[in-house]
C-alpha cells in the first residue's frame, strides 16, 4: 500500500518493436531517473498494442520480452521500479469497462491523437470500438495506481487531459477517489534519424539500443550531415547538420566547441566527425549491451514480470475494490 508522502509515477509503452536512441533520450533516460525519486509503475502496454495489431496478435508476444530487455539494458532496475505486463492485471480491464460507461463519445471523437493516427495508418482498419476507446483504457491504466505524475511527451498531452477529465467525472458522479495526475513533460533534444527525418521504425532510419558494432558503423557512416556542405573544403554548419544533435547527446560538452570549430572552418571532414561520434556512441552503448547480456535469458525476464505483476495487482486490487464500493457493485 501507498506510504504517506510517497510520490508515484505511472507509464507504459506499446510492445511493437525494438527501441531506438530516440526512445532512450526522449523517454527512458527520464524513467531511469524517476525510479530514484518516485515509486514507479512501468508496464508493457500489450492490450494497447492490440488496438492497431488486432489482426495479428501473435506478433505482439515476442516484443514483450524484448521491450523489457530494452528497459533493463537502459538501466531500469526491477528492485526499484515495478515492471509489469498490462494484460496480466485484469483490474485494468474492469476499470476500463466502468470508465467507458461515463466517458462521453464526443471526448473520444475530438481526441487529436485519434484523428491523426487514423489518417496515418490507412493501411489498417482502425474503425473499431477498441481504437476509439484507447484513451479510456489508458485512463484506467493510470488512475488505478493513483499516481501523482505521468511522464509524457507534448503529443500525449491531450490524452492525459482526457484521463484527468475522466477522473473528475468519476469523482463527481460517485464520490472522490481518483487523483488527477500531472503531466511530467519530457524536455528532450530532438534526435533526427539517419536520413534527417524523425527517427522511426517505419522510415528504417533508426539506431537501435541493441545494435551491435557491426551494424552501428555502417549506419553512422551513411548518415546525412549538412546537405549544403558539398566538398571537404566547404565550411559546414552544425546548426543544420544532422550529425551534430548526436554529439549534443553523447559527446562531452567540453569537446563540442572544438567540433563546431573544425566544422565551421572546414578543418576536418564529415567522415572525421562521424568517426568521433561513433566512438562516443560506442562508449554510450557498451554498458547497455553489457546489461542486456545479463538479462538475455527468457526465464529471467519472465521472473521479473511475474514479480512485477504481483506487486501491481496488489495495488490495483485495492483500488478496484474501492471503485466497486463507490458504485455499489461490491459483494
Ligand atoms: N499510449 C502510450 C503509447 O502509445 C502507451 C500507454 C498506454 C501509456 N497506457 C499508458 C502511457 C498509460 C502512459 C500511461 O506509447
Amino acid at each position: 500500500m501507498r506510504q504517506s508522502g510517497e510520490k508515484r509515477v505511472v507509464s507504459g509503452m506499446r510492445p511493437t518493436g525494438p527501441l531506438h536512441l530516440g526512445h532512450y533520450f526522449g523517454v527512458l533516460k527520464n524513467w531511469v531517473k524517476f525510479q530514484e525519486e518516485y515509486t514507479c509503475f512501468f508496464f508493457v502496454a500489450d492490450w494497447h498494442a492490440l488496438t492497431s495489431e488486432y489482426a495479428e496478435p501473435h506478433g505482439i508476444k515476442p516484443f514483450v520480452a524484448e521491450l523489457v530487455k530494452d528497459w533493463l539494458a537502459s538501466g531500469l532496475d526491477p528492485e526499484k521500479a515495478v515492471i509489469f505486463q498490462q494484460s496480466q492485471i485484469k483490474e485494468h480491464a474492469e476499470l476500463n469497462l466502468l470508465l467507458s460507461m461515463i466517458t462521453p463519445l464526443g471526448w473520444l471523437e475530438r481526441n487529436p491523437t485519434y484523428k491523426e493516427i487514423r489518417q496515418e495508418l490507412i493501411s489498417k482498419d482502425l474503425n473499431t470500438h477498441g481504437f476509439l476507446g484507447y484513451p479510456v483504457l489508458q485512463a484506467a491504466d493510470i488512475l488505478i495506481y493513483l499516481p501523482d505524475f505521468v511522464p509524457v511527451g507534448h503529443d500525449q498531452l491531450p490524452q492525459l487531459e482526457l484521463t484527468r477529465e475522466i477522473a473528475r467525472r468519476f469523482n463527481h458522479l460517485y464520490g472522490d477517489l481518483f487523483v488527477e495526475p500531472q503531466a511530467k513533460l519530457t524536455v528532450s533534444a530532438k534526435l533526427p534519424g539517419l536520413d534527417g527525418r524523425k527517427m522511426s521504425k517505419s522510415y528504417g532510419n533508426c539506431i537501435y539500443l541493441g545494435d551491435e558494432p557491426e551494424a552501428l558503423r555502417p549506419k553512422v557512416m551513411s548518415m546525412l550531415t549538412d546537405t549544403k556542405r558539398m566538398r571537404r573544403k566547404d565550411p559546414g554548419d552544425p546548426e543544420t547538420c544532422n550529425l551534430f544533435p548526436y554529439h549534443l547527446l553523447v559527446t562531452p560538452e567540453t569537446d563540442r566547441e572544438e567540433i563546431r570549430r573544425k566544422c565551421t572552418l572546414a578543418e576536418w571532414g564529415c567522415v572525421d566527425c562521424k568517426e568521433l561520434m561513433l566512438g562516443r556512441l560506442e562508449e554510450f552503448l557498451t554498458p547497455l549491451r553489457d546489461r542486456r547480456r545479463q538479462y538475455d535469458n527468457p526465464e529471467i525476464i519472465r521472473e521479473i514480470l511475474h514479480t512485477g505483476n504481483k506487486k501491481a495487482v496488489e495495488e490495483a486490487a485495492v483500488i478496484m475494490e474501492r471503485v466497486r464500493e463507490k458504485l455499489g457493485f461490491n459483494f
